[in-house]
């Protein structure tokens, strides 16, 4: 009887649903806050981090697709459709296997993790494979949910970024406030303006006494809003935020902007070694795009722009087991042994 409901049932109050919304929920949300002890250590701060990676299909997206797939559902979408890098499709298969609809999904060509492919291809999602970009694939979903009978699921449908709002709720109802600072990595720029809409809606209703800061990391190879101009061909090796001409773009600088914070660029160097010490030293094994958020938190406090003793969150967006060559990679092969406790105790250094 005390199971998290999923966000909807949770946050009902603070979402766009009625009673005749069919919810259509795998109970996501309800993530955990866990306290990230060598990054206090490394900043000085009180660093948590906020394990999306702990939703039903291993990242943040089922937060705002419980809220895409039950709205499409109530106004009797039989389809839907979406662009994605892979965490978005394996979400929207997903709910749309629990809303009995189909699932379109458009992935940019050889670039997306083998586990989310995978999980589209299990929940029976109809994939094409798109000889393009990210940014190519969501032009293209749009045409086509704008000319067949399709309903969008992306985040520039407004009611994603409600559902992804929680996030920001369920961190200042865990601790009490809105941290200082919030740090994130953006993508597509719908999850920083989900977190900074749900911030504000909490401090205008008194229930967090201020908003934090913004920040947002994009990757180098990758990043139009640090560069000021859209990436024709972008580069990464964190494929989710892959991304050249983000669709929030101007609601990213306004997160930015409005908070008083900042959105700077992680190399990929940067993000494999956040990534490394999130699995390494705090027990958190995240996908390479997660990292991007660790990556500029250290990156601003080696510039020394993180003052000491400050309440830090960073949201970490999806499970490492998405996409696994990164931690096989340059790891060595564990040795074969006999079924011989002397020999295996030898090589485990015990004996
Ligand atoms: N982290 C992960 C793991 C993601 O999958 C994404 C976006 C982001 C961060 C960035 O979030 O786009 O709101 O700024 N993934 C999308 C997808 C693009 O298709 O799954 P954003």
């Amino acid at each position: 009887t005390h199971q998290w409901r999923g966000i909807i049932e949770e946050y009902r109050d603070r979402l766009p649903v009625s009673d005749s919304t069919p919810v259509v929920t795998l109970r996501e949300g309800g993530t955990p806050l866990v306290p990230a002890q060598v990054l206090s250590e490394r900043t000085g701060c009180e660093v948590h981090l906020k394990v999306e990676g702990a939703n039903p299909t291993g990242s943040f997206k089922d937060r705002g697709m419980t809220m895409a797939i039950s709205k499409a559902k109530e106004e009797g979408a039989k389809a839907v459709i979406c662009a994605s890098t892979g965490n978005t499709s394996a979400s929207a298969a997903a709910y749309a296997v629990r809303a009995g609809m189909v699932s379109a999904v458009l992935v940019p060509q050889g670039k997306i993790a083998l586990g989310k492919m995978g999980q589209a291809l299990v929940h029976g999602a109809k994939i094409l494979q798109v000889d393009g970009n990210f940014d190519d694939c969501l032009d293209l979903a749009r045409a086509l949910s704008d000319n067949y009978p399709v309903a969008l699921v992306n985040s520039v449908n407004p009611v994603r970024i409600e559902g992804q709002k929680t996030a920001a709720f369920e961190i200042v109802d865990m601790l009490g406030d809105a941290p200082d600072i919030h740090v994130l990595p953006v993508g597509n720029a719908g999850n920083i303006t989900a977190y900074w809409k749900g911030y504000k809606e909490y401090a205008a209703d008194g229930i967090a006494r201020h908003t934090p800061r913004m920040w947002g990391f994009q990757a180098s190879g990758s990043a139009p809003i640090v560069r000021g101009e859209v990436v024709k061909d972008p580069s990464t090796i964190a494929t989710a935020i892959r991304i050249g001409n983000p669709a929030s773009w101007k609601f990213a600088l306004a997160a930015r902007d409005e908070s008083g914070g900042l959105i700077d660029e992680v190399t990929d160097r940067e993000i494999l070694r956040a990534y490394r010490l999130l699995a390494s030293q705090e027990g958190v094994f995240v996908e390479p795009a997660s990292a991007a958020s660790v990556a500029g938190l250290l990156k601003a406090a080696e510039q020394g722009k993180v003052d000491p003793g400050q309440r830090i969150v960073c949201t970490v967006t999806g499970n490492g087991l998405k996409d696994p060559d990164w931690a096989v990679a340059g790891a060595p092969q564990p040795v074969t042994v006999p079924v011989d406790a002397a020999t295996a105790a030898e090589r485990l250094g015990l004996a």
